[in-house]
């Protein structure tokens, strides 16, 4: 990719990398050695650069605090024959910009996180996990940094990325509490971004089913509470009387990329595929006529999250044994990621990008610092 910006690199001297466990690796847990950060003035996004990870320094006054201005992307890196490679990165940067507008923040220009991410990556690339399942998951992030407590859109702003080693997001099939009583969000809301916000308010309600035994829950439309919309960690996707479904994006889910790749997939293998309105009574219906086949999750993090069971009020949907006979769809989803990002088979919708030479042509225009030592 085009190196366009001048983007110096300070490399850490104090690698965490041989205290991690490999083998080990609860989502979420474990900091790779490095970040790229860059910030919004006011006018202009101005020093770029990647650093070793570090803690901020944040004003009690600052408004993504307060008001929220803060969104962020999840995406994975793997190692293709050795080398690492992106998922659909682009896709994510535009996801990015399109979160940005709503929450009145400024644009990051794509090059720019492109660049920033593809010399990271090739940085930190002895963080990629390389067992079947694990990757470095990517957390881009952008919040407000104005020290101003009225309510108001922050003039400046900081973008960052960092990473980590992870492994499955959800080891075993998840179950699901049909959710009635909270609602993720509204027609004219901002479901469709990835706010901090949206995942702060599903706290409580996943708290509510955690505690009686479920491992998510199920968004309901936010006006007749009927119609089925996301999991919040990830789309969804049942299998019923040979088809299958997922609920339309119209502005209130997130438009997962994932979900997105297998749409373009199930097309591809000849699957008749439904992007509309779906009611938790057709669904259930299904299932007592026998013809609800498989449910599963779609996400970055879940990659394919296989559904175990149902409950909505006092009936409970329980869906066949997840293996390769039973949940076909599924299975040959997830195989096929996995596969794909670890290079077994080729890529033949030009989803992969290499990370390889990213910083050696970087180096071309700014030069890599050693950390000073501390
Ligand atoms: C992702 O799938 O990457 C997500 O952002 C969902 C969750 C881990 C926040």
């Amino acid at each position: 990719m085009p190196m366009q910006y001048t983007i110096p690199v300070t490399r850490t001297t104090e690698s965490r990398h041989s205290s991690i466990d490999f083998q080990n690796l609860p989502f979420g847990k474990v900091i790779s050695d490095h970040m790229f950060v860059v910030e919004f003035d006011g006018e202009n996004w101005i020093d770029p650069r990647i650093e070793p990870f570090h803690k901020l320094e944040i004003s009690p006054a600052n408004l993504a605090l307060h008001y929220g201005q803060s969104i962020f992307e999840g995406m994975k890196a793997s190692k293709c024959k050795g080398e690492p490679v992106l998922f659909r990165a682009e896709m994510h940067a535009r996801r990015l910009n399109i979160s940005a507008e709503r929450m009145c923040m400024p644009k990051i220009p794509t090059e720019l996180f492109l660049q920033g991410l593809h010399m990271l990556i090739d940085l930190d690339r002895d963080w990629i996990p390389e067992q079947e399942g694990y990757s470095l998951y990517i957390r881009p992030i952008m919040f407000a940094t104005d020290e101003y407590f009225g309510v108001h859109a922050s003039k400046t702003y900081k973008f960052l990325i960092f990473t980590g080693p992870v492994g499955p997001y959800y080891p075993k099939p998840v179950k699901l509490w049909v959710e009635e009583v909270f609602t993720r969000a509204a027609l004219g809301g901002a479901g469709e971004a990835k706010c901090a916000g949206n995942y702060g308010a599903s706290l409580l309600p996943t708290q509510r089913a955690n505690k009686a035994g479920y491992d998510q829950v199920m968004w309901m439309d936010s006006i007749e509470k009927k119609y089925v919309q996301e999991v919040g960690t990830m789309n969804l996707f049942f299998v019923m009387d040979g088809k299958v479904i997922t609920p339309a994006t119209t502005g209130t889910i997130l438009r997962g990329i994932t979900r997105d790749s297998f749409l373009r997939l199930l097309k591809d293998w000849g699957y008749t595929v439904e992007e509309r309105l779906l009611s938790i009574a057709e669904i259930v219906d299904a299932y007592w006529r026998g013809s609800l086949q498989e449910c599963f999750g779609s996400g970055t993090a879940a990659v394919v999250s296989h559904v175990s069971e149902i409950t909505w009020r006092d009936r409970k949907i329980e869906l066949p044994p997840v293996d390769e006979e039973h949940r076909p769809v599924g299975t040959r989803l997830k195989n096929y990621i996995n596969q794909l990002r670890m290079g077994r088979i080729p890529d033949e919708y030009g989803w992969l990008d290499a990370c390889t030479g990213a910083l050696k042509n970087a180096e071309a225009q700014a030069p890599v610092l050693e950390e000073a030592a501390v």
